[in-house]
């Protein structure tokens, strides 16, 4: 009997180390942040310019008011409902203990059962054409049956749909990373192109917006998680390596606001304005940074669990043909976080995406911004010699100095990330998708590149 008591004191002891520990965890991301002071500064300026006015676009149609955009997880047409309950019914057995994952068989096995499982499921709650009628009405611009958050939100929840259906299994595994082509049951596969018009993009793959920044309600909790049956360590670091990327987009509305202001300053002929506003982007941008430097790190995010359960789920590396000709596409990489791509138009730096990526997975209306940006961009009109513009010019050159410090940092910090042994896969990274070369030296030594490049292009 004192035995019994004794055990189940010792377990009690370690369920509150966990809780407090779980606690803490949360505790520590950064709450959501009340952006509505800034983008009402946006809402007056928007008659008087073109950037203040595609910045507000960007927020009233993608945003549905608000940056980050705001969503709703929970008020939906019935017709749309059963593709949250499929998800969170069948998440559970998505993911596996890496140890399971080393057998082409079984994962095969796997992943038929998985897929079966999902599309059984669909054909059998899923109304293929109420879906259509109900997604049809936001195309003709009409929101009586629908909100732009409960859209929002349904776009995170088919894209993820999509992912766990293109993987069905995490870790993803060797069998998964050769498919070329995936067959998706067509309550996943009709009603994407609709959502993909509405928001501009191509690719058949999510893209950040859709599987990150739309998967946190209002409160700031992530909706659709991925290894929800593995152990606590893996879920906490799931967590902060998606809440990186809110938080960043996040942080980043006063910057955008700045470099507005900065552009509109300057071009009215105000450069002590414009001066201030630059002062303003560069001080806001070391606390957005901090956002990288405090939680990319092994403490927050371990090197151990990162590659083989948190990645693999946003990759895609699949496609479908037209003709004969193969398309392919890739899966998230932090190359589409909005803010980077907008920094880098304002400082006229060249744009890091090609024109073809940039469609497929960077939103219309985050794109106008950017292409905006850089024809706007003030750093080539500066006049030597001229007090006021060359304090702006020594000003942007501190801003360069920190991106850079940025991008030599991350490439310090991921590369640890990706060097990681995972022999249930080929090497590929989630934007990348399979990485070319004999050894994972080689395959990771074009990624090292792209990434040195990008440094030596800051300038
Ligand atoms: C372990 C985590 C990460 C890994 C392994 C990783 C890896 C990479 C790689 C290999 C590239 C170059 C290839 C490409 O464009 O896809 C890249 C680009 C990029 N990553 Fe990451 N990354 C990680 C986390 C992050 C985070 C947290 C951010 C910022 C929120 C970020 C922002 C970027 C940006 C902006 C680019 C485009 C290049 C640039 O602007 O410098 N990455 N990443």
């Amino acid at each position: 009997m004192a035995h019994l008591l004794y055990y189940s004191a010792s377990i009690l002891v370690v369920l509150i180390v966990l809780f407090v520990i779980r606690n803490k965890i949360k505790k520590t991301l950064p709450p959501l942040h009340d952006n509505q002071d800034t983008l009402e500064m946006f809402r007056r300026s928007k008659q008087s310019h073109e950037l203040a006015l595609l910045f507000i676009k960007l927020v009233d149609m993608d945003g549905a008011g608000n940056w980050p955009p705001r969503v709703d997880h929970e008020n939906w047409p019935a017709p749309l409902r059963p593709y949250k309950d499929i998800y969170l019914q069948l998440i559970p057995f998505l993911a596996v203990d890496v140890k399971l994952a080393y057998n082409d068989e079984a994962n095969i096995e796997r992943r038929r059962d998985y897929r079966a499982s999902m599309r059984k499921l669909l054909a059998e709650r899923v109304d293929l054409s109420e879906v259509k009628r109900v997604l049809a009405l936001p195309e003709a611009n009409q929101w009586t049956d629908m909100s732009r958050e409960a859209y929002n939100g349904f776009y995170c929840c088919l894209a993820v749909c999509r992912h766990a259906y293109r993987w069905a299994m995490i870790p993803v595994v060797k069998v998964a990373q050769l498919e070329t082509t995936v067959d998706f049951p067509p309550e996943l596969d009709l009603p994407w192109p609709n959502l993909q018009r509405m928001f501009g993009v191509e690719a058949d793959s999510g893209n950040n917006t859709a599987n990150v920044l739309h998967n946190f309600d209002n409160n700031g909790d992530r909706v659709y998680k991925i290894n929800v049956s593995l152990a606590q360590p893996i879920r906490d670091a799931e967590d902060v390596f998606f809440k990186l990327f809110y938080d960043i987009e996040d942080m980043a509305v006063p910057i955008y606001w700045s470099m507005i202001s900065a552009v509109m300053a300057f071009e009215s002929g105000d450069k002590r304005s414009c001066l201030r506003h630059v002062r303003n982007v560069s001080t806001h941008l070391r606390t957005l940074l901090s956002v990288f430097y405090d939680n990319l790190h092994e403490q927050r995010i371990s090197v151990s669990v990162w590659l083989s359960y948190i990645q693999g789920f946003q990759g895609w590396g699949v496609g479908h043909y037209i003709d004969t000709k193969l398309v392919k596409y890739d899966g998230l990489s932090g190359n589409h976080v909005l803010f980077f791509q907008a920094l880098d138009a304002f400082l006229g730096i060249g744009q890091y995406l090609t024109d073809e990526n940039m469609s497929r997975y960077i939103p219309y209306n985050q794109r106008e911004l950017c292409y905006g940006l850089r024809r706007h961009s003030i750093r080539n009109k500066l006049k030597t010699g001229e007090r006021l513009d060359d304090q702006i010019d020594q000003e942007m050159s501190e801003i360069i100095k920190k991106i850079r410090v940025f991008r030599s940092a991350h490439r310090f910090r991921v590369m640890p990330y990706l060097e990681q042994p995972a022999p249930e896969r080929l090497p590929m990274t989630a934007g990348k998708s399979v990485l070319k070369g004999d050894t994972i030296k080689e395959a990771l030594k074009t990624l090292d590149d792209m990434m040195v490049t990008r440094i030596a292009e800051t300038v």
